[in-house]
């Protein structure tokens, strides 16, 4: 539920003034009592770094207490704030820009670190790689705090934290088109860095855990195993194959190294996402060649919607190269990425000093890219050659699926318009799909408006040439057509591979 705060707060700016708020309402009042509970650990004088710190409450209260405090956060609209808090109560607190995956920090140890809702934040592989690193950063005896979101042990709170979570992604979803992140098993991440837990307290009926753990001794970086890949054959193959294709579900395979062939440590290596049926052409198309195969966690979405989404990052991407070591197990510092994959490059580039190639656009492509020298010709580059009829129809198809639930309502109003309406569904996704770029407008829903417009016109037309009056029943049937799009629209956006075209496509 952090994330949505975050986003929201990244995406437009003015809305950071009400994380505070946000953050407060969704978490039922208890963010304040975790931050409490945490500020118990701190004492006067603690060297204290506040990873993801946000508007700086907690970094804020920490130096109230007379603690010598860091706060970074990547967010500079949020720091922002912190900064402005930091300064209406009095104290000074050392804000700093910075990805908790490479923090802008001295080299003197903290007493304390603290963590709270921004782990959720990272996928798995990020935030293990965080916390190792924030932990050996701790002095000895130094303590670390962790609070997020947490899975109810008991049966009845975990299905009431489901649905309060179902709830949150619907509106997540709904306002910026992305998802909450996964809950993190804190305690067993704080554990496999070598750090002891001490103690751990539960808020909101177990939905949120504030975890603390002590640094004993030597951190200890997450060991990361090297995999086979596994491709699933007969009745299940097929099954995942069929719902790939749907992309009913985000199918994912286990983020990490993969060896392809018997690969050394000239063998080159590429990333892609962790969508099982990208990750199953790659697989296939790399098939008979020695290689490393790095699969980010992109949350089972494939590379293209991922990368706009920001669920394909070079941050993961940077995590997993870290956790196997690859700057020394490799003897090239060379990762081609997927093509569509393509705007993380240069942030990639920039996190590891690594040369980063943009492979093809299809894994298909791969043998014959390899062969030319690592190379890309025009043709592998071409997006239209990618996004063939095929593709385009598979996406019409999808799409037209959706139609039968976005007509539900004219089973009780407007009864009589529910064939004309279900058959506009079903021919406007087929027709965003085929022709997207000759249909007016940037967006799926301005797009389907355009459509809808058509549909309006053509309805009063035909209203007129069989010489019957405009009705008040008219006027209601196309304000229908404008909500129907509008959902419609927005829901042909959002749900297929070709999410935030604009963006694609400007
Ligand atoms: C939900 S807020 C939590 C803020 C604060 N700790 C609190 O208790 O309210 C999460 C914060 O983590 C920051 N964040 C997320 N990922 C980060 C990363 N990789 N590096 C640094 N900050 C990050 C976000 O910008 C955001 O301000």
């Amino acid at each position: 539920m952090s994330l949505v705060s975050m986003l929201i707060a990244d995406r437009i700016e003015s809305a950071t003034r009400y994380y505070d708020r946000w953050m407060n309402l969704i978490t039922w009042g208890q963010d304040k009592r975790v931050r409490e509970a945490a500020l118990g650990y701190i004492d006067a004088g603690d060297r204290v770094l506040d990873v993801g710190c946000g508007t700086g409450t907690l970094a804020v209260k920490a130096a109230q207490k007379g603690a010598q405090v860091t706060g970074f956060d990547l967010s500079p609209a949020m720091l922002r704030l912190a900064e402005e808090k930091a300064r209406v109560a009095g104290v000074e607190v050392n804000f700093r820009r910075g990805y908790a995956q490479s923090p802008p920090l001295d080299e003197e140890p903290f007493d304390t670190i603290t963590a709270t809702f921004a782990l959720s934040e990272m996928s798995p592989d990020e935030a293990e790689m965080v916390v190792a690193d924030m932990a050996a950063r701790l002095k000895v005896g130094g303590r670390m705090i962790v609070a997020d979101e947490a899975r109810p042990t008991n049966f009845l709170l975990r299905l009431s934290s489901g649905l309060q979570r179902a709830v949150v992604t619907l509106l997540t979803f709904i306002a910026i088109e992305e998802r909450p992140t996964r809950l993190h098993d804190l305690r067993e991440m704080l554990k496999g860095v070598g750090m002891t837990v001490t103690e751990e307290q539960r808020f909101q009926s177990g939905a949120l855990w504030l975890v603390v753990a002590e640094r004993r001794g030597e951190i200890t970086r997450p060991q990361k195993e090297i995999m086979e890949p596994v491709i699933h054959r007969g009745i299940k193959g097929a099954w995942y194959d069929v719902l790939c294709w749907l992309f009913v579900l985000p199918l994912a395979v286990k983020s990490g190294l993969y060896r392809l062939g018997k690969p050394n440590p000239a063998s080159p290596l590429f990333l892609t996402s962790n969508f099982y049926m990208t990750f199953k052409i790659v697989v296939k198309a790399l098939h008979g060649r020695d290689c490393w195969l790095l699969v980010e966690d992109s949350e089972g979405w494939n590379v293209w919607c991922a990368t706009d989404t920001g669920g394909f990052n070079a941050e993961k991407a940077w995590a997993l190269m870290r956790a196997y070591d690859l700057e020394i197990t490799l003897d090239h510092q060379r990762i081609v990425i997927p093509r569509l994959g393509g705007k993380i490059a240069r942030r990639l580039k920039e996190l590891t000093g690594w040369e980063v190639i943009k492979g093809p656009i299809q894994a298909g492509d791969l043998p014959e890219f390899i062969e030319n020298d690592f190379v890309t010709m025009p043709a592998m580059r071409s997006l239209d050659r990618y996004y063939d009829l095929h593709h385009r129809l598979r996406i019409g198809t999808l799409s037209a699926l959706v139609a039968p639930l976005c007509v539900i309502p004219f089973l009780f109003v407007l009864r009589e318009y529910l064939g004309l309406f279900l058959a506009f569904g079903v021919l406007s996704s087929f027709v965003l799909a085929i022709f997207h770029y000759w249909v007016p407008g940037r967006t799926g829903i301005v797009k389907e408006l355009v459509l809808g417009a058509l549909l309006s016109v053509g309805l009063v037309g035909w209203t007129m040439a069989r010489s019957e009056p405009l009705s008040v029943r008219l006027v209601w049937v196309l304000l229908a057509i404008l909500v129907y799009c509008f959902i419609y629209g927005y829901t042909y956006q959002a749900s297929t591979p070709v999410i935030y075209w604009k963006r694609i496509w400007k």
